[in-house]
């Protein structure tokens, strides 16, 4: 008798996740791009109506960027069965900058496991700038969370290696696993931030008064000025993304770069922190977890459909790229992306 109360139980989810999986008439079986066709005219939609965006400005904090043309801009979608849908400057290759972030704190829960990176580094939102000062000293934590520039130095203190060297190819060779292809070093930006990223030595220092960085200070702030120098163009990203957004299996490799049961709190900190003082508002308008970067590069992620990049120098008061945020938010809206939105998981 329960085995065929089972049974029904059964066919009946079965039946069900096919309705709200498959729209009447609809061949393609793809979770994201169920047509192709409405995704590509989304994306080429946003490009058209935001290209013209001059709104923002450069980071000039580190030389480099600030003399970028601020006029590239770039739109990438990859969808968890890789299909690829870009416009615009996708070949440009630009620094990763925080988002390397996202792909460390990764790398450090592959190693040592979720429970021990949160005991280390935490994951509090501080409500400041991403290169706060004070954050390190009010915040119980003192690290805030691994995608601010203190926590994200004190994540990067935890990946293992013989020397600098060795963490240093691990981490480059972990970003090109999520990218499905060989990434490199913009030699440029890492000696331009290399001579002026004075605040993140402060920074390493002021960790380790208080016992939250777990290597030699300067060598960390080195490998991390290095990972944020990783080269990116806005496909490469989004398939970063997409690798997230696919149970950490890279959609076009199939190779698992990220375990399975560390997605989730790598999306909830991008959620609670990802465009940093920024993230509540955006959480409130698009309701993605995202990542932004001072080189104009944002990636969101949609879980099991895919990941949008966006590249576009020009950023806001917050550190975020103006028409990457517009961007997405038009994007996730006509796609019906919102994780909050009871209707994104196919409620009526
Ligand atoms: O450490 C820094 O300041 C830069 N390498 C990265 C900062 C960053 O990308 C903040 N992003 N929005």
């Amino acid at each position: 008798m329960r085995q065929r109360a089972n049974k029904l139980m059964l066919a009946i989810v079965v039946v069900s996740t096919c309705l709200s999986a498959v729209a009447p008439g609809q061949t393609n079986r793809s979770p994201v791009a169920p047509r192709r066709e409405y995704v590509e005219s989304v994306v080429r939609d946003a490009y058209e109506q935001f290209k013209g965006d001059s709104s923002g400005k450069n980071a000039d904090y580190i030389p480099y960027l600030a003399q970028v043309d601020s006029k590239l801009f770039g739109i990438a979608v990859v969808t968890t069965d890789n299909q690829i849908i870009t416009v615009g400057d996708v070949g440009y290759s630009f620094s990763i900058q925080s988002i390397s972030k996202v792909y460390t704190l990764a790398l450090a829960m592959e190693e040592m496991g979720a429970d021990q990176v949160f005991a280390k580094v935490g994951s509090e939102p501080t409500g400041r700038p991403f290169n706060s000062p004070l954050a390190v000293v009010d915040m119980p934590t003192h690290t805030g969370n691994p995608l601010v520039n203190a926590g994200a130095i004190s994540t990067t203190s935890l990946v293992s290696g013989k020397d600098a060297g060795d963490k240093w190819k691990k981490i480059l060779d972990f970003y090109s696993k999520a990218a499905g292809e060989k990434l490199v070093l913009i030699d440029e930006v890492y000696k331009s931030e290399a001579a002026t990223n004075t605040g993140n030595k402060a920074l390493s220092y002021l960790l380790a008064k208080y016992d939250r960085i777990y290597a030699d200070p300067f060598e960390s702030v080195d490998i991390y000025t290095k990972q944020c120098s990783v080269g990116v163009n806005a496909t490469q990203l989004a398939r970063m993304g997409a690798t997230l957004a696919n149970n950490g299996v890279n959609p076009q490799s199939g190779e698992q770069v990220i375990k399975k049961e560390n997605v989730p709190e790598i999306l909830a900190t991008m959620t609670m922190a990802g465009l940093y003082d920024g993230s509540g508002g955006w959480a409130w308008h698009v309701g993605l977890p995202a990542k932004s970067g001072v080189g104009g590069g944002i990636v969101a992620i949609a879980p099991g459909k895919g990941a949008i990049a966006v590249f576009a120098p020009p950023l806001d008061e917050a550190g975020n790229s103006v028409k990457a945020q517009k961007v997405i938010q038009y994007v996730a809206q006509k796609l019906n992306y919102n994780l909050y939105s009871p209707s994104s998981v196919g409620l009526k």
